[in-house]
């Protein structure tokens, strides 16, 4: 996939932000059409996962920690790499930031778009699933279309071992997104939204364990695309950024060793910690 990408020199510092894994799939996204941007992953490791989460507790975390982040990091670019945070709390990080923020949002237009059947399946976190955002790009791009929706926390859970090469079954993945399937006219559903940045780590399970044919859509592509239209023009290469990678967890990492090998993985191979909890 990655080769058959044009990319291009663009210069400058990207801070990819989510709970977990998750956010890695779009910071993949970015350095496959930049690869000489400066890309600062950050999981919110101290609080993963957002799912479950109550809003109130997410809003009252995320505005503090975008702001320390870009204090400490002095990126020119802010992705918020998680739908449960950006369709909670997008507008409050913007207000707290002076920077480009660019947040991900379920891929429901382009699933509107495509769907054959008019039935469209979104699988996502319990959190993003009850969101009024969500229902309102519903509203908005989907009117037409019936749209099914399945929050689970599990999926996520599977998502991070399977990423870190645990031995998960695949009747797991089958278990775990069968409600959204099994619900009356789920048969009818030819297009799947993976509405959280885990699920395209596992895009492969899910495939294999549908009950019949879909087509799954996620936001990645677009929102990379959205990174470098914002990245302020004439940024110029500095020796020591260029294509630098390094990633920050908001706790300890030695508690997060699966977390740390996947993010080498996907090329970032500095860790390094800040702590969130004085902001
Ligand atoms: N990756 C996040 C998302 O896109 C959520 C994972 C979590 O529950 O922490 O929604």
């Amino acid at each position: 996939m990655m080769s058959a990408l044009s990319s291009v020199s663009r210069y400058g510092r990207v801070l990819v932000f989510d709970s977990g894994m998750g956010g890695l799939t779009v910071a993949r996204e970015v350095a496959a059409r930049a690869p000489e941007l400066e890309l600062i992953y950050v999981a919110d490791s101290g609080f993963f996962p957002y799912g479950d989460k109550s809003d109130d507790a997410l809003r009252g975390r995320l505005p503090p920690v975008a702001k320390a982040l870009v204090e400490a990091c002095r990126p020119d670019v802010f992705v918020i790499a998680c739908n449960t945070a950006s369709t909670l709390a997008l507008d409050e990080v913007r207000a707290v930031l002076d920077i480009p923020v660019v947040g991900t949002v379920p891929a429901i237009k382009p699933a509107a778009e495509r769907s054959q059947t008019g039935t469209i399946g979104l699988l996502a976190t319990p959190g993003t699933v009850r969101r009024a955002y969500t229902a309102e790009l519903i509203r908005r791009f989907a009117l037409s279309c019936r749209v099914m929706l399945h929050g689970s926390v599990e999926l996520v859970r599977l998502a991070e071992e399977q990423a870190a090469g645990g031995a998960v079954s695949l009747e797991a993945f089958r278990a775990a997104q069968a409600p959204l399937y099994e619900a009356e006219g789920g048969d009818q559903i030819d297009t799947v939204v993976l509405a959280c940045t885990h699920f395209p780590l596992i895009r492969g399970e899910l495939a294999a364990t549908v009950p019949h044919p879909v087509t799954f859509i996620d936001s990645g592509e677009a929102i990379a695309r959205q990174t470098l239209r914002v990245l302020p023009a004439g940024l110029t290469q500095t020796e020591n950024q260029t294509g630098g990678r390094t990633v920050w967890l908001t706790s300890d990492p030695k508690a997060h060793l699966r977390l740390v090998e996947v993010c080498r993985r996907f090329g970032f191979r500095t860790v390094r910690t800040i702590d969130v909890t004085n902001n």
